[in-house]
C-alpha cells in the first residue's frame, strides 16, 4: 500500500509537484496518466525516495518512508522504466539477480530465482545465459520486469515501461503485468501516456496536470466526468476504449425467450421475434423463429432450431461485439462458450451496461 498526503516538490521556486494526495491499495493498479512535464515521474521517484519530497507525508505499508533506510525502501519496491537500464556487460541471470546479489543471497538461490522469475514473464531459462543486447526491446523489457520482483516487493513503481515497444508486443506485455497482478496482487503505481493502456490495465486512473491530481477515479467515473481536461484527455474515443476492456459476459440480455429441447413454455415478449434454443446441457442449438413458439405440438421439437449465422465467445469485448454488429448488420448476438449457451447481447444491453 502507497499513501501520499498533500506531498508537494520544489526546485527551487519552481513547485512541479503540488499537494498530491493519493493512495494505492495492495493488488491495485493505480494509473497515473499526464501530458509531458506535468511531474508523474516525480511522483513515483519520491516513492522510492529517488526524489526527496519538499512537504507532505508518503507512507509505504503504513510506515513513513523518512523511517526506513533509503537503500532498504527500495528493496521492498520494484522500479521499471522505460529505458529498462539492464547492465550490458552482466548476463541476464546476473541482471535479474542484482539485486538479490547486493542483499548477499547465495549464487544458487540467485540461479533458482531468476529461473523462476524468467518463467514468470513469459521467457525461456535459456535466455538466462545471454546478454542483454542479444535479445529484443519486447523481451528486454520483460527482463526488467523480472528484475524489479527479484526481491519480491510489495510495492512496483513502473514508468513509462512499455512506451518504446511496437503495438503488437506492447500488448502481449501489457497482458503479462495483467497476468502477473492476478497472480501476486501487488500494489503497482504505472505511469503511461496512452489512455487504452491506462484503461486496460488501471484498477483506478488519475489524472495529472501541471503537478496536481485533477481527477482520480475509475476508468468508468473518468469517462462520465465532465471537467474539460478529462475529456479532452481521454480523447473522443474513450468510451471504446473502456469497451475494449469490458467482456460480453459482462453486458447480457436477460430478457431474451430461452427454449430448452423439448420442453412446451409459452413465452410473451414484444421486443424479440426470435428465440434461443439449448437443449438439457444447455449446448446452444440455434435460434427459433417467433411463429413456431410455443403452441400444443411443440414446433420447435419438430422442425429444429435454424443453425445460427454468428455467435461470439463470451471473453469478446463489449467494443468489438458492437463493431460486429454493425458490421453484419445485426441487432443481437448469441454467447457461447465450447457450444455452451452463455446468453445473448444487444445495443440495449450494451448501453444498460454503461448505465448501470
Ligand atoms: N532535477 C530537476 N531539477 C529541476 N526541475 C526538474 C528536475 N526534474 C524534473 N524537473 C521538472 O519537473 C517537472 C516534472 O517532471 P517529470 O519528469 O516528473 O514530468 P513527467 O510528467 O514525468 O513528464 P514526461 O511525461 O515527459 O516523462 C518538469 O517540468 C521538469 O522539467
Ligand atoms: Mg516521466
Amino acid at each position: 500500500m502507497v499513501e501520499m498526503e498533500n506531498v508537494s516538490k520544489k526546485y527551487g521556486p519552481a513547485e512541479v509537484v503540488s499537494n498530491v494526495t493519493l493512495r494505492a491499495e495492495a493488488g491495485e493498479t493505480l494509473v497515473i496518466i499526464g501530458p509531458s512535464g506535468c511531474g508523474k515521474t516525480t511522483v513515483l521517484k519520491m516513492i522510492n525516495r529517488m526524489v526527496v519530497n519538499s512537504s507532505g507525508s508518503i507512507k509505504v505499508n503504513g510506515i513513513n518512508i523518512n523511517q526506513v533506510d533509503p537503500v532498504e525502501l527500495r528493496r521492498g519496491i520494484g522500479y521499471v522504466i522505460q529505458q529498462i537500464g539492464l547492465l550490458p556487460h552482466l548476463t541476464v541471470q546476473d541482471n535479474i539477480a542484482f539485486v538479490l546479489q547486493l542483499m548477499g543471497v547465495s549464487r544458487s538461490i540467485q540461479a533458482e530465482r531468476a529461473k523462476e522469475l524468467i518463467r514468470l514473464v513469459g521467457l525461456h531459462p535459456e535466455y538466462l545465459h545471454k546478454r542483454p543486447q542479444h535479445l529484443s526491446g519486447g523481451q528486454q523489457q520483460r527482463i526488467g520486469v523480472a528484475r524489479a520482483l527479484a526481491a519480491d516487493p510489495s510495492v512496483v513503481l513502473m514508468d513509462e515501461p512499455f512506451g518504446a515497444v511496437d503495438p503488437i508486443t506492447r500488448q502481449q506485455l501489457q497482458e503479462m503485468v495483467l497476468a502477473l497482478q492476478r497472480e501476486m496482487r501487488k500494489t503497482i503505481l504505472f505511469v503511461t501516456h496512452d489512455i487504452q493502456e491506462a484503461f486496460k490495465l488501471g484498477s483506478r486512473i488519475a489524472i495529472m496536470k501541471e503537478g496536481k491530481i485533477v481527477k482520480i477515479g475509475t476508468p468508468i467515473e473518468l469517462i462520465r466526468e465532465k471537467d474539460d481536461f478529462v475529456h479532452r484527455l481521454l480523447g473522443r474515443r474513450a468510451i471504446f476504449d473502456f469497451l475494449e476492456n469490458v467482456p460480453v459476459s459482462a453486458a447480457l440480455d436477460p430478457t431474451v425467450p430461452v427454449f430448452t429441447l423439448g420442453q412446451n413454455v409459452a413465452v410473451k415478449t414484444e421486443r424479440w421475434e426470435y428465440g434461443m434454443a439449448i437443449d438439457f446441457e444447455r449446448h446452444f442449438l440455434g435460434v427459433v423463429e417467433k411463429k413456431h413458439w410455443g403452441g400444443s405440438d411443440n414446433n420447435f421439437n419438430h422442425c429444429g432450431a435454424d443453425s445460427c449465422r454468428l455467435t461470439i465467445k463470451p471473453e469478446v469485448s463489449v467494443s468489438d461485439a458492437i463493431q460486429i454488429m454493425l458490421w453484419e448488420g445485426y441487432r443481437w448476438l448469441p454467447v457461447v462458450q465450447n457450444e455452451i449457451f452463455i446468453g445473448v447481447v444487444t445495443f440495449e444491453s450494451c448501453a444498460k451496461m454503461m448505465r448501470e
